[in-house]
């Protein structure tokens, strides 16, 4: 078994982020051999300042940390500083498929009706994520509901390849959806995912937040006027009560029935405090450790390169070994 996932340092870690992903990899690593990296070269696909992405890097690195990624069991490193990355999305641009990439959910939304405008980065990205995870040979993927249709395009590259270059190089990777919370909303939209690109800061929970302004946005985040129900079948049509319930149902580790049990009949008056208090106490020791981490952000960077460093040794043999299969090696 081996675990790989990434995110991309663009803005805050928010309780999507947490909740979908992280906490997933944080178990992971006591099981299984782990990399956890930071996409830089994937944030490079929409305009960003090179200031800004430096810094984000370090602090997200800090955050992963603080929420329990350990440097010395998970490998922990930013994607930019391993080559194999970029090498290996370029020898997949041959097997990738123009049609394939077609239909990705996030390069219709992200690029909008103009096609014609948007880096072509933003069209390849799922060929470098796939070159993530392969370069590894990968056997899970820790990741939300919404990398979904990425994952299965890796695997569609990997068996292309595999079969027109006639080897078993490539491992399959499995996508590992959370169960608990596959996907956390937008606290003001129950219809749209909680995301570090939603213009309305009100619309997450940043792992930055001050417990002040986490326990605001909870207060003011969209609910209706109904008493809360007994059972999770009763919120089918209420995306906003089952998105807060489902919340307190994942950082309390128990379902959302078990929730209900305890909350049925009341209304978000009460609710929503009491879901406030289980998230300022979940995460605000993981704002605070990361608050101190940045004390020392030459450290921080200092343990990303020793994570590159191990994880350019995983990968070579795995590049070497495609290139051997392009004809690449004479
Ligand atoms: P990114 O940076 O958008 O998100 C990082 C992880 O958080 C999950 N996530 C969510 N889960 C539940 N509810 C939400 N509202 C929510 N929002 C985000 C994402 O599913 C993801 O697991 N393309 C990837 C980064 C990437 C990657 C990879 C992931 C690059 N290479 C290789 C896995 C393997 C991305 O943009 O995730």
């Amino acid at each position: 078994m081996r675990v790989v996932s990434g995110i991309q340092p663009t803005g805050n870690l928010h309780l999507g982020n947490y909740l979908g992903a992280i906490r997933q990899w944080v178990d992971m690593q006591d099981r299984a051999e782990s990399l956890f990296f930071l996409a830089d070269l994937h944030a490079l696909t929409v305009v960003i300042d090179p200031r800004e992405l430096a810094s984000n890097t370090i602090e997200m690195a800090a955050t992963l940390i603080a929420a329990g990624i350990d440097p010395d069991r998970a490998i922990l490193f930013n994607q930019a500083r391993v080559p194999a990355h970029a090498e290996l999305c370029w020898l997949l641009q041959g097997t990738a498929r123009m049609g394939w990439l077609n239909r990705m959910t996030q390069w219709k939304d992200k690029a909008g009706k103009n096609r014609e405008g948007a880096s072509v980065g933003l069209f390849t990205y799922p060929v470098l994520q796939a070159a993530d995870v392969l370069a590894y040979q990968a056997t899970h993927v820790p990741v939300g509901d919404d990398q979904k249709q990425h994952l299965e395009l890796a695997r569609d590259i990997a068996t292309k390849f595999n079969q027109d270059f006639g080897v078993e190089l490539f491992t399959l990777p499995e996508p590992f959806i959370s169960p608990a919370a596959p996907r956390v909303m937008s606290l003001r939209d129950g219809s749209a995912k909680m995301s570090k690109s939603d213009p309305s800061d009100a619309s997450r929970i940043n792992l930055v937040d001050s417990d002040d302004v986490m326990a605001g946005k909870f207060r003011k985040a969209r609910t209706d006027a109904e008493p809360l129900p007994a059972e999770m079948a009763g919120l089918a049509e209420r995306p906003e009560a089952r998105n807060l319930v489902t919340i307190y149902a994942a950082l309390a580790g128990t379902g959302g029935d078990a929730v209900l049990a305890e909350f049925a009949g009341q209304g978000f008056g009460q609710f929503k405090p009491a879901l406030a208090d289980l998230a300022i106490a979940t995460l605000g020791p993981i704002r605070d450790r990361m608050v101190r981490l940045l004390d020392d952000r030459d450290h921080v960077a200092v343990t990303l390169e020793k994570g590159a460093e191990r994880a350019r040794t995983l990968a070579g043999p795995t590049l070497l070994a495609a290139q051997k299969a392009m004809g690449l090696q004479v």
